[in-house]
């Protein structure tokens, strides 16, 4: 079952989020454990990083008790590559917090074995204590993380071949097609799905469609993010353009 809210704006969505993160957190390091937060990248949750960055600096939040696991990285870029989901993370996020840097994973896009680190860094989710929390976007083929149509429920941490709809809806981060990679490591359906709690976010008319469809449509391997249903504490955070098709 998805709940959803329904938000003014994604500035709005952006701070009820952050904000169930800074008490999650807050609760969680005063009996001295970590928060285990799972991340996203692309433009939708840059208003949430920009928000938690402000908690920081304005409320003290601290992330120094904050674990991360990243959803996906491109295969080929490294940390030093300028669309890289690592230097994003950076960019946007990491180095405005004291997180600690040992804190921070995300799968290495240039690993040469890549079945090997996608089981390590299962069993680094699964040995931190699993995710607490994960941040999510949905792409418009229906993907979560990269997990594209066609992905089952059982799948988990590996390498995928990227949809076309989605190397050209990225295409814009990159200025030129042909520089998007075509293939990306990404957290699975079921990895995502052992999260104790989702936060999608989605916003603008472009996904109001595959909104609707997420929500509505008996779960499948042909739209990843109908599995969402299974979960039992999943929000989508959506403005108005997003929810237009419910
Ligand atoms: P976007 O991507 O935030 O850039 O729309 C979302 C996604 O592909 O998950």
């Amino acid at each position: 079952m998805i709940a959803t809210r329904l938000h003014p704006d994604k500035q709005s969505a952006a701070q009820a989020v952050a904000r169930e993160i800074a008490g999650l957190i807050e609760i969680r390091s005063k009996s001295g454990k970590a928060t285990v937060l799972g991340l996203a990248t692309g433009s939708t949750p840059l208003p949430l990083y920009a928000e938690l960055i402000r908690l920081h600096r304005e409320s003290g939040l601290s992330f120094r008790s904050v674990i991360t696991f990243n959803l996906d990285e491109y295969e080929g870029l490294g940390a030093d590559h300028p669309q890289s989901y690592r230097r994003f993370m950076e960019e946007h996020l990491f180095r405005h917090l004291d997180i600690p840097a040992a804190n921070i994973h995300i799968p290495d896009g240039l690993t040469k074995d890549a079945a090997g680190h996608c089981a390590a860094y299962e069993a680094a989710i699964r040995d931190a204590g699993g995710l607490d929390l994960q941040i999510l976007g949905i792409g418009r083929t229906g993907h979560i993380g990269f997990n594209e149509p066609p992905s089952s429920c059982e799948t988990r941490t590996r390498w995928v071949h990227l949809d076309e709809v989605t190397r050209r809806d990225n295409s814009v981060f990159f200025g030129d097609l042909n520089q998007v990679p075509h293939g990306a490591l990404t957290m699975g359906v079921a990895t995502i799905l052992e999260a104790r709690r989702i936060e999608l976010l989605a916003f603008g008319e472009a996904k109001a469609d595959i909104v609707a469809r997420a929500i509505k449509e008996t779960p499948s391997d042909g739209c990843p993010a109908t599995w969402l249903q299974r979960h039992p504490a999943c929000t989508f955070h959506l403005d108005a353009g997003a929810a237009q098709a419910l």
